[in-house]
């Protein structure tokens, strides 16, 4: 007689209190962009301009959020969601950017909190993933410095406005896109190609950032901020390439790395920015670098990267002009054969384990949350609904992944999927789907994929399976 297997035999489980949630952005979700007071951003701006998104797309409706929140808390508890986390439109919550309140703007937010504490979901949210309010970029933008003392204003109204109920803060989201997509390469909005702007902008990010954390800590509140790292590897041992690694490692990761939990920026990084300057003043790192409570980190695959001369730029978009790598330009990326996902990106899930290891040991501790990790598949419904195996392989490998450093020591304490639903994917529109739940854009049907089914099961079960080997 053969026995079955017992579940701890066969399940490889995650500590009981990790969170178990999935990101959206506001732009990227919630529509109504023209209503009850929101103001527009540089993304309204950017994605109405001819030649920036694919299609000609736009986030004026995009899956209606604005409306449908209610459905999609219930969407969350319906896969059993521990937490959601979701960004704050600017723009909405206080249109100019600096001065007046938008109350409806607020109660949305507000609205949105209640159903989801109601629901038994944490809130999480991020204050700036990207929609800066328009008349701040018509003052300068992320270049100018006054952009970080007005975003630090707008995260103490929202700490006014939901820091009573909400435990997670995440400032900002992927600092290295505003700055470097917005202003450097000019594929994202505000859509500039100014290199020095551009690490003026980063440079007043972080301290928005740093700011930001000071006006929203305390009470048992818990900051941090979300940054996209990524494994990068030299393309052959040759020196160029070497080299290249270093630099793209430099300004993608340790840039971001050590200003936030160093308080400083590497040499290296700022001899290869130069001539151009930062515009660092006294005492910034030290509110740069100031005390978080958390860490988030969004990976979706490793570089590969040349030196040579004529090698291939980065697809950072469709419409990509410019470099988003201001003083590596000549940097190129290369394919190694792994299979890629509907962005061309190669499926590295070892890349996961290696930043998170390299973050876990080689900074100051802080618990890390994986805040967001996804991918993209050319998704189409049957009768059935929407199979979506690659998803599924794709999450559960970067959750070995996860399971692995975890075992190992590194202070993950939680996963966010992106997303919950398609949606509104900047410079590529609606044309690429990295959602659990599908989003029929003619009806905003929403019809949970496998994926979703297979994510609330691993929820259930606090795991993933075993593989033959572990
Ligand atoms: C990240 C963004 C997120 C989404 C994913 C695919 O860079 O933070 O909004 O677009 O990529």
């Amino acid at each position: 007689m053969t026995t079955q297997p017992s579940q701890a035999e066969t399940l490889l489980g995650f500590p009981a209190d990790f969170v178990w949630g999935a990101a959206t952005a506001a732009y990227q979700i919630e529509g109504a962009a023209a209503e009850d007071g929101r103001g527009p951003s540089v993304w309204d701006t950017f994605a109405h301009t001819p030649g920036t998104v694919l299609g000609g797309d736009t986030g004026d409706v995009a899956v209606d959020h604005y409306h449908r929140f209610a459905e999609d808390v219930a969407l969350m508890s319906s896969l059993g969601l521990t937490a959601y986390r979701f960004s704050v439109s600017w723009p909405r919550v206080q249109p100019g950017g600096s001065g007046p309140v938008n109350q409806k703007g607020l109660d949305f937010y507000r609205r949105l909190v209640d159903a989801l504490l109601e629901a038994g979901i944490q809130p999480w949210p991020t204050l700036y993933h990207w929609d800066l309010p328009q008349p701040l970029e018509d003052a300068g933008g992320w270049p100018e410095r006054e952009t970080a003392y007005r975003f630090a204003e707008y995260a103490a109204l929202m700490r006014e406005a939901i820091g009573d109920r909400v435990v997670n803060w995440t400032t900002i989201n992927e600092p290295w896109c505003a700055a470097f997509l917005g202003y450097a390469s000019g594929d994202h909005a505000p859509g500039r190609r100014e290199p020095e702007a551009s690490v003026r902008a980063a440079h007043h990010l972080l301290l928005g950032h740093g700011l930001a954390a000071q006006a929203l800590r305390g009470e048992g509140r818990r900051v941090g901020a979300a940054v996209n790292l990524y494994a990068v590897s030299p393309a052959s041992e040759a020196p160029e390439d070497v080299d290249a690694a270093r630099r793209i490692d430099g300004l993608q990761n340790r840039f971001f790395l050590d200003a936030l939990l160093l308080g400083r920026y590497p040499e290296d990084v700022l001899a290869d920015v130069q001539p151009y300057d930062l515009g660092v003043r006294e005492g910034d790192m030290a509110i740069v670098g100031g005390p978080i409570d958390q860490l988030g980190i969004n990976y979706y695959n490793r570089f590969f990267v040349t030196g040579r001369e004529g090698a291939a730029p980065a697809i950072t978009s469709p419409f990509a002009q410019a470099s988003p790598w201001p003083g590596s330009e000549h940097v190129g990326f290369v394919q190694v054969g792994r299979p890629v996902t509907a962005m061309g990106w190669e499926i590295d899930e070892s890349g996961l384990a290696e930043v998170l290891t390299r973050v876990g040991t080689e900074y100051p501790s802080v618990p890390l949350y994986v805040t967001e990790n996804g991918a993209a598949f050319d998704d189409v419904v049957s009768a059935e609904g929407v199979e979506d195996p690659d998803r599924i392989a794709y999450i559960e490998a970067h959750l070995r992944a996860c399971h692995s450093v975890i075992t190992a020591g590194v202070p993950l304490r939680g996963y966010f999927a992106w997303s919950l639903m398609d949606n509104f994917e900047w410079g590529w529109g609606y044309a690429k789907r990295f959602g659990l739940v599908y989003i029929d854009f003619a009806t905003q049907a929403r019809i949970p994929k496998s994926s979703a089914r297979w994510y609330a099961s691993v929820i259930e079960r606090g795991g993933i399976d075993r593989s033959p080997a572990e």
